[in-house]
Parts: structure tokens; C-alpha cells; sequence
């Protein structure tokens, strides 16, 4: 069974396409052991909660300084013995010694087709107005490995999604979502769960 921490910042609607693919069976062998997020407000937790999931904020606001958060934010997840870490909108840079923690255990999903509009700065809404501003007539999301970079990490699998020509940022960011990224990640997370189960 491959055990898998989400962490999260905004409004969970990957989360929620993890939690009910894995309640339909369309993900097996996987199991969502814990919800963290950097912001008490997330309404992810709520998604969280409503499904019986161990959920926590751990917010760099509480602590003296980031190197504490960090350390703070790596003893909650040892607490679950995790093989999988997803970053489903989660906004705070990983830190080093993470991704050294829990090398090609932390995936990504990232709303463009990478290398386009990515990396510092590009995060939400950003993203889709750099895509409309450049007149692209694709673009999609990207699931990825984080390594220490930003979202420079091995690629696992991408979805095109057409833009159209009255499209708003948030117009293009809604199809984005519901085209590619609620189907992509839960498809990564599966690909990571047969492969671990086959090794088992
Ligand atoms: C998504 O657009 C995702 O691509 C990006 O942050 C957003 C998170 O949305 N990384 P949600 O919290 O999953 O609704």
C-alpha cells in the first residue's frame, strides 16, 4: 500500500480529485495518510476532515524563523511513514533537506506544460495570464518530481488543453483544472502505486 501525505495551501480541488478517486477505487493501492497545510484557512482541510483524514496546519507564522518551520513541517510527516509526498497547490518552497529526505517521493502538479510559464513567480492565476499574454494555443498541466529546484524535476506525465480565444485567466485555469489536472495527478499517483506494489 503506497502511503501518501498532501500538502496543500488554497482551496484542495486536486486533493478532493485524490481523496474521490481513491473512495471510487479508480486509485488502488494508495491511501491518503495525512493533509498538511502552511495556511489554517485552506478550505483543502475542510475536504480533509469531511473525508476522516488527519489533517494539520503547519504555518511558517508560528515559528521564529524558517528553518524551524521546516524542521516542524519534516517531524509531522515522519509521523506517517510516508512513501508519496504530493504538492497539490501547495505554496511554500521546499526546502533542501526535504527533497533529500525523501528522494523521487515528492511530486508536483504544476497548471502549464513545462518548460513553458514555470518556475520563481509563476504559480495560480500568474501562470494562465503569462499563457494568454504569450497567445499560446495550448497549454495544459505538468506532473513532476520536485527536486531542488523549482519545477525542474523529472517529468511524470502532461496533459494539452486547448485555449480559446475569449478565454480569461480564470476562465483558462477552471478548464485547465478539470481537463488535466484532476485526471493527471490522480494518474500519477496511481503509476507510483503499481510500480512500489510491483516491487513488494
Ligand atoms: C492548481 O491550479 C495547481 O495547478 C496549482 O495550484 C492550484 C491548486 O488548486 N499548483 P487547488 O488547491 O488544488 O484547488
Amino acid at each position: 500500500m503506497l502511503r501518501v501525505g498532501v500538502l496543500v495551501s488554497g482551496g484542495g480541488t486536486n486533493l478532493q480529485s485524490i481523496i474521490d478517486h481513491v473512495e471510487n477505487g479508480k486509485i488502488t493501492g494508495a491511501s491518503i495518510e495525512v493533509v498538511i497545510s502552511n495556511n489554517a484557512n485552506a478550505y483543502a482541510l475542510t475536504r480533509a476532515k469531511n473525508h476522516n483524514i488527519p489533517a494539520f496546519c503547519v504555518s511558517p507564522k508560528d515559528f521564529p524563523d524558517r528553518e524551524s518551520f521546516n524542521d516542524a513541517l519534516l517531524a509531522k510527516l515522519e509521523e506517517f511513514q510516508l512513501d508519496l509526498i504530493v504538492l497539490a497547490g501547495f505554496l511554500v518552497v521546499i526546502p533542501k533537506k526535504m527533497v533529500e529526505r525523501y528522494p523521487n517521493q515528492i511530486i508536483n502538479i504544476h497548471p502549464s506544460l513545462i518548460p513553458s510559464f514555470c518556475g520563481t513567480g509563476y504559480y495560480g492565476l500568474k501562470v494562465h495570464e503569462a499563457a494568454l499574454a504569450r497567445g499560446v494555443k495550448i497549454s495544459g498541466a505538468t506532473v513532476h518530481f520536485v527536486d531542488d529546484g523549482t519545477d525542474t524535476g523529472p517529468i511524470i506525465l502532461q496533459k494539452a488543453v486547448e485555449v480559446k480565444e475569449d478565454d480569461t485567466p480564470e476562465t483558462l485555469q477552471r478548464r485547465i483544472m478539470e481537463e488535466a489536472e484532476w485526471k493527471i495527478l490522480p494518474q500519477a499517483i496511481q503509476l507510483i502505486a503499481d510500480k512500489k506494489n510491483q516491487e513488494e
